[in-house]
């Protein structure tokens, strides 16, 4: 299976969630072979699951982020089992979760244990300097329940991407630390022009996408683009 991830991160009003599914309009494409998911911010959430079945759109609700905690008295913190009946992914370790929010590795390995107890799918994001550590941690009995995301911090949001050649390199050494089965993404300035440079690539599982996604012309050739080179 491949994977689009939309991250819309902090962005959008209520009014432009609703907008952008109204200009998305009907794509067609295989969803034998393509997963595409579609994370908002929190507050959106179940809006977006609503707008997701009013337009009869094949894609899939998920969470940009959860809790490492589970339900109690964690103030201002979403569980994965509040989401986890309409979500069945979630990207945990965003670098900007670990830059604007102090998360460390540990955290991350919380949350992924939060994610996968709720019986849903961790987008795990990697990064070189950190990326042995973390996923050495995770238990093997998890490696092939989750989903890992390469994303290079220089790429992220710069429009300066990785080269797909060390793109490559980095899938190989990621599933040498999970398993073969694990899909690896890969994360960083790719749009609708360069998306084919990486999903082409064996190792290359699909992309989590930031900015492209934000625009619903962009990421519907997104879908399209990915689908013919499939
Ligand atoms: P970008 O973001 O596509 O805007 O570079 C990717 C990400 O942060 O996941």
């Amino acid at each position: 299976m491949n994977y689009l991830v939309a991250n819309w991160k902090s962005n959008k009003t209520l009014a432009e969630v609703q907008h952008w599914f109204d200009e998305l309009g009907p794509i067609p494409y295989d969803q034998a072979q393509l997963t595409v998911i579609i994370c908002p911010p929190n507050p959106f959430f179940l809006a977006t699951v609503d707008l997701i079945e009013r337009h009869t759109i094949a894609v899939k609700a998920g969470v940009q982020d959860v809790s490492p905690y589970p339900f109690g008295s964690y103030t201002g913190a979403v569980a994965a089992e509040m989401v986890s009946e309409w979500a069945r992914f979630a990207i945990v370790g965003h670098s900007e979760r670990r830059r604007y929010f102090g998360e460390d590795d540990l955290t991350v390995l919380a949350k992924t244990e939060r994610v996968l107890e709720a019986g849903m799918i961790p987008i795990v994001c990697v990064d070189e300097p950190y990326m042995g550590t973390l996923l050495g941690k995770l238990p093997s009995d998890s490696h092939e329940r989750i989903v890992v995301a390469y994303e290079p911090l220089a790429a992220i949001g710069s429009g300066d991407p990785a080269e797909p050649e060390h793109v490559s390199n980095i899938a190989r050494r990621i599933k040498e630390l999970t398993s073969q089965a694990t899909p690896v993404l890969y994360g960083g300035s790719t749009n609708a022009a360069n998306l084919k440079d990486y999903t082409d690539l064996s190792l290359v599982a699909g992309a989590l996408v930031g900015g492209a996604s934000l625009d619903p012309a962009e990421w519907k050739a997104m879908i399209t683009g990915y689908s013919l080179a499939d």
